[in-house]
């Protein structure tokens, strides 16, 4: 979508709890990189990835929004 934009130009690690839903922010403009903060309403932008994950684990989460496995960095920062 036109209104979004990059977030960042390198994932952030997360240390994510298991069952627990979390807002990954597909349109960039969050502050709080890489979870939604509501700006996508202001921007007019993409709304949030819901997620959860079933064990606790440590995940690098995208921030360019241009990942083929979204929450997921798969690379295409670089
Ligand atoms: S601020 Fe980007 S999806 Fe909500």
């Amino acid at each position: 979508m036109e209104n979004n934009t990059r977030g960042g130009d390198a994932p952030v690690k997360c240390e994510l709890e298991a069952n627990k839903n979390y807002a990954w922010c597909t349109c960039g403009h969050s502050e709080d990189q890489p979870f939604c903060n509501g700006s996508h309403r202001a921007a007019k932008a993409t709304t949030p990835l819901v997620f959860t994950v079933e064990e606790e684990k440590t995940a690098y989460l995208c921030t360019c929004k241009q990942t083929k496995n979204p929450p997921y960095c798969d690379g295409s920062h670089n």
